[in-house]
C-alpha cells in the first residue's frame, strides 16, 4: 500500500510503498484510513524532536485519524507510538484506542479538530477539578488548539474567557470575553494581563518559554484574592521548551502548575473523553478551518509554509465533498 514515509529526520515524507505488518496483536485490526490531521505533534514525530521519539526509521507519520473498518464502521482512532502512523492508505489500530463515529460524521472535520480540541478538553476534564463558572485564560490563543481552547472552555461552562496571543486580527475572531495582544508595548501587556487575570482560576498555556515567565510575573502580583486557587496547565510549548518560574509566584498565591498530554493523562483517560468530544465536534460546537490534501501530495504539502489558521488533513482515499466547518465568525 501507499503511505507517507519518513526515511530521514531532515527530509519531508515521501509518497511510496510501505508494508503492513504480517501479524496483528490481540486487539489490533486494519482500517482503511479516510483522514489524518497534520498536527504540530505529527511534524515533531517526523523530524524526531517529539519527547516520545525514538531513532527508528523508516516511519509513517500520523498520530490519529478517521478510518473505516472491514465491517464498514466509521471510527476515530488514536495510535500508540508506532512506525506505522495514519498517513497511509491503511493502518493498524488498537480497538481499545478507538471509538465508533456516527455514519454521517465528517471524517475531515473530525480529523482536523480532535487533536487540537483534545488539548484543552482533556486538560480541563482530566487534569484539574474544573467547575462551570470558573474563569479561564488561554495563553497562546491564536493557533488551532488555542482557538479551540476558547471554544471548549465556553462549552464546558467557563464563566469568563480571556484569550492572549500574538496576532491582533486572529484574536479579534475569537469568542473570548477579553483579548490581550502580546505584540503591544510590554507595560501595556503587563497591565492588561493583570487586569484580565486578577480573578482567573485556570490558565491553559500553549506557549511556555519567556511569555509564560512574563505572564506569571504580570498576573500573580495583581491577583485580587491571594487565597483563590490558580491552576496553570502546561499544554504546549511553541515559544520555548523551558520557562523560568518566579519563586514568588508559587509562594504569593495558591498557584498549582500541572501538565496535560500523553503520559500525564492515561490512555484510558484520553479514550474515555473521545466520544463526547467527537459528538461536540460533529455537532458543530467548534469552528475549525480544515484543508484536505491528497496523500500523494504529502511531500509538497509538508514543505509549504505552515499556517496555524487552518489544519491540513491528509486524505488517502477519494472522499465525497464534505469538510464542513462551523461558519467563520463575523
Ligand atoms: N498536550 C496536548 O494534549 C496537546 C494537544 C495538541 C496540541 N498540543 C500543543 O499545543 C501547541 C499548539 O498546537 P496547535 O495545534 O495550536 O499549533 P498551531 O496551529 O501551529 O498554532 C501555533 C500558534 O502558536 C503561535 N506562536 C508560535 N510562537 C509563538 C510565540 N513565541 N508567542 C506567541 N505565539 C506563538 C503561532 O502564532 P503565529 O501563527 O503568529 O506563528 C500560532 O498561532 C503545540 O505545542 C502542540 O504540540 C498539545
Amino acid at each position: 500500500m501507499k503511505a507517507a514515509v519518513v526515511t530521514s529526520f531532515t527530509e519531508p515524507p515521501h509518497y511510496q510503498d510501505f508494508a503492513l505488518p504480517a501479524q496483528l496483536g490481540e486487539h489490533e485490526i486494519i482500517v482503511e484510513v479516510l483522514a489524518a490531521g497534520l498536527h504540530p505533534r505529527v511534524r515533531a514525530q517526523a523530524d524526531g524532536t517529539h519527547y516520545t521519539s525514538t531513532d527508528q526509521l523508516p516511519l509513517v507519520p500520523g498520530i490519529d485519524g478517521v478510518g473505516r473498518t472491514a465491517e464498514g464502521a466509521l471510527v476515530y482512532f488514536v495510535l500508540p507510538d508506532t512506525s506505522l502512523g495514519s498517513m497511509a492508505q491503511q493502518t493498524v489500530i488498537d480497538t481499545r484506542r478507538s471509538i465508533e463515529l456516527a455514519q454521517d460524521a465528517d471524517p475531515i472535520q473530525i480529523a482536523a479538530a480532535m487533536n487540537p480540541a483534545m488539548s484543552s478538553w482533556i486538560a480541563l476534564r482530566r487534569r484539574i477539578s474544573f467547575t462551570p463558572g470558573q474563569n479561564v485564560l488561554v495563553l497562546g490563543a491564536t493557533g488551532s488548539a488555542g482557538r479551540l481552547a476558547v471554544q471548549v472552555a465556553k462549552t464546558l461552562g467557563a464563566g469568563h474567557v480571556t484569550a492572549v496571543g500574538r496576532g491582533v486580527d486572529a484574536l479579534r475572531l475569537l469568542e473570548a470575553d477579553v483579548t490581550v495582544a502580546l505584540e503591544s508595548d510590554k507595560n501595556a501587556v503587563t497591565n492588561q494581563l493583570g487586569d484580565a487575570a486578577k480573578d482567573v482560576d485556570v490558565v491553559i498555556d500553549y506557549l511556555w518559554g519567556e511569555p509564560t515567565h512574563d505572564a506569571m510575573s504580570a498576573i500573580i502580583p495583581r491577583r485580587t484574592d491571594d487565597a483563590q486557587s490558580l491552576a496553570w496547565i502546561q499544554v504546549g510549548s511553541v515559544a520555548g521548551a523551558e520557562a523560568a518560574i518566579p519563586a514568588a509566584a508559587l509562594r504569593a498565591t495558591r498557584l498549582q502548575i500541572v501538565g496535560s498530554g500523553q503520559g500525564s493523562v492515561s490512555t484510558r483517560g484520553i479514550v474515555a473523553e473521545l466520544s463526547e468530544l467527537a459528538k461536540a465536534v460533529s455537532g458543530n460546537a467548534f469552528m475549525i478551518e480544515a484543508r484536505r490534501v491528497r496523500l500523494e501530495d504529502i511531500e509538497r504539502t509538508w514543505t509549504e509554509p505552515a499556517t496555524s489558521q487552518e489544519r491540513i488533513v491528509v486524505v488517502p482515499q477519494p472522499l465525497p465533498e464534505q469538510g464542513r466547518t462551523r461558519p467563520a465568525l463575523a
